[in-house]
């Protein structure tokens, strides 16, 4: 009997420490590749547990990258959640690999969408320019330039007017999760979506989501991730039922919204289904409201641990009224235009902000980079936060410090300034997200006096996140 657990041991450490070789140095063909350098840590899982790791209270970078890049320079390799990852932190190779999209490089999450919608014969890499483009072009359309300036801003001013009204009954509100709700409810609102099914159900716990994305992606009743996957599931489910009232009604009594384009699309183009567009419908609603609520909730907490700021900011917003003919009218694009500070404050804050520690690709063949190989298959994380606190352009980086917005040029900006990400991929809603935070600091600021009652830390872990909140009261200045 013993002899037998010897041997399976011997044969466990002998298989165990070729896994580990090969985990440790891959070869490309038989020929070994010059990757750069790091450590990938134990198989299967790698690096994962010191990426999770959560970082306390400090608004820098992640400590597992800040730490690597000392150690190894700004290119270097790791294994996250069982996946070989370059990480680069190093602006040069990362604008190359910004334009280098559907050529040597896709989004990671679309790849496994590709082979869904490929049309027979077409190529994988020309299905995902197809689908990205139709993705791209909707959500402009609806969220950006015209629509925005036009239809969006009335819309977004009565709704943060609506929504702070009912904060000032409420006592204290916490930040994230309020903006969360009601701006989850104008995401559907702006989506064209009714805000309840005819059979009274309530859209809810988006705000989950998010965790499920950088928790272990184990599928069993318990994980978070379990629990994550039901919650997206019910929401997608419920935007399916909506789909389907909206389809009782012919095309000219629909509102002619996001979502009526979207259901009028589908004759036209065969990846949208009912399914791909409840789908599409939540990813959209999530990668907007997610960030939107993030970057808000930073911007109150800075602003009310810098009373400096916040009367700079009250002073611009106020005079704005005072020009006002009628100082209840709504704000106009043209007002929006010569808020400098404000926008000053909401670069700032996304200069900080940094929500997730880098964007990801998948490497579609060899990369050759600084002398190193990228081998194809790999998941590449660009660290783009890298630039926003370079001490060099932005002086005592970690400094909220919305003034410095005065002296930063453009040409600088273009390449130090990426909270929207680089390249062809850029967010389609990153005009939307500035206006719809300009705006909700402006009727904060004009019409309430507000102060922050409890909270206000923040981790990293490996995203930002506010674990016990951002707690505000409000009241409003004409009571
Ligand atoms: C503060 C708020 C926001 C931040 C910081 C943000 C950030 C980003 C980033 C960094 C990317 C690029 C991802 C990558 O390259 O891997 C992205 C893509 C995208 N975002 Fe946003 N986003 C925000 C709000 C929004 C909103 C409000 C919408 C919709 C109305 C939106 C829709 C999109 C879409 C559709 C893409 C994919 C674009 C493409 O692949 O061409 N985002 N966002
Ligand atoms: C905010 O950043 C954008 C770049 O995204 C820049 O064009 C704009 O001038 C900046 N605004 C201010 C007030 O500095």
């Amino acid at each position: 009997m013993l002899e037998i657990v010897l041997v399976l041991v011997a044969l466990f450490v002998i298989y165990y420490t070729h896994l580990l070789i090969k985990w440790k140095y891959p070869k490309i063909n038989g020929v070994p590749v010059h990757l750069p350098p790091g450590s990938m840590g134990l198989p299967v899982i790698g690096e994962t547990m010191q990426l999770l790791i959560p970082s306390y209270n400090s608004i820098d970078i992640h400590p597992f990258i800040r730490k690597r890049i000392q150690r190894y320079g700004p290119i270097f390799r790791t294994n996250l959640v069982g996946r070989p990852i370059i990480v680069t932190a190093d602006p040069e190779v990362n604008k190359y690999i910004f334009s280098q999209e559907g050529n040597l490089v896709e989004m990671w999450y679309l790849d496994s969408f590709a082979k869904l919608f490929a049309f027979e014969g077409e190529s994988k890499v020309t299905a995902i320019g197809r689908v990205h483009r139709y993705l791209r072009g909707i959500t402009l359309n609806h969220f950006g330039g015209e629509s925005l300036r036009e239809k969006m801003l009335p819309q977004i001013d009565a709704s943060v007017n609506d929504n702070l009204r009912q904060w000032s009954t409420q006592g204290a509100v916490e930040v994230k999760s309020a903006i969360s709700r009601t701006s989850l409810a104008e995401g559907l609102l702006h989506l064209g979506m009714i805000l309840k099914t005819r059979r009274g159900e309530k859209i809810e716990n988006l705000p989950n989501f998010i965790k499920s994305l950088m928790s272990f992606p184990l599928n069993i009743p318990g994980t978070t991730f379990h629990k994550c996957m039901k919650d997206k599931d019910k929401m997608s489910n419920m935007v399916r039922h909506i789909i389907k009232e909206r389809l009782i009604n012919s095309p000219d009594e629909r509102p002619g919204d996001f979502l009526d384009q979207a259901l009028n699309d589908m004759a036209s183009e065969k990846f949208l289904t009912e399914d791909f567009i409840a789908e599409l419908s939540f990813g959209i609603l999530f990668a907007a409201f997610e960030s939107v609520s993030t970057t808000l909730t930073l911007a109150i907490k800075f602003l009310a641990e810098n009373p400096l700021v916040l009367e700079e900011l009250t002073a611009e917003n106020e005079a704005v009224l005072k020009k006002r003919e009628n100082p209840d009218s709504q704000l106009t694009w043209e007002e929006y235009k010569t808020m400098a500070f404000t926008q000053s404050v909401v670069n700032e804050t996304l200069r900080l902000m940094n929500i997730p520690p880098g964007l990801l690709r998948k490497a579609l063949k060899d990369i050759n980079v600084k002398g190193y190989t990228i081998p194809a298959g790999w998941t590449i994380m660009l660290v783009t936060p890298i630039v926003h606190l370079n001490p060099e352009t932005y002086k005592d980086p970690l400094k909220f410090n919305p003034w410095r917005w005065k002296d930063l040029d453009q040409v600088t900006l273009s390449k130090s300034f990426m909270p929207f990400g680089g390249g062809t991929r850029q967010c389609a809603g990153a005009e939307f997200s500035k206006v719809y935070m300009a705006a909700f600091l402006h009727v904060l600021v004009t019409k309430y006096r507000w102060s922050k009652v409890k909270g206000g830390r923040i981790t990293r872990s490996p995203i930002l996140l506010f674990p016990d909140g951002v707690h505000i009261k409000i009241t409003s200045k004409r009571d």
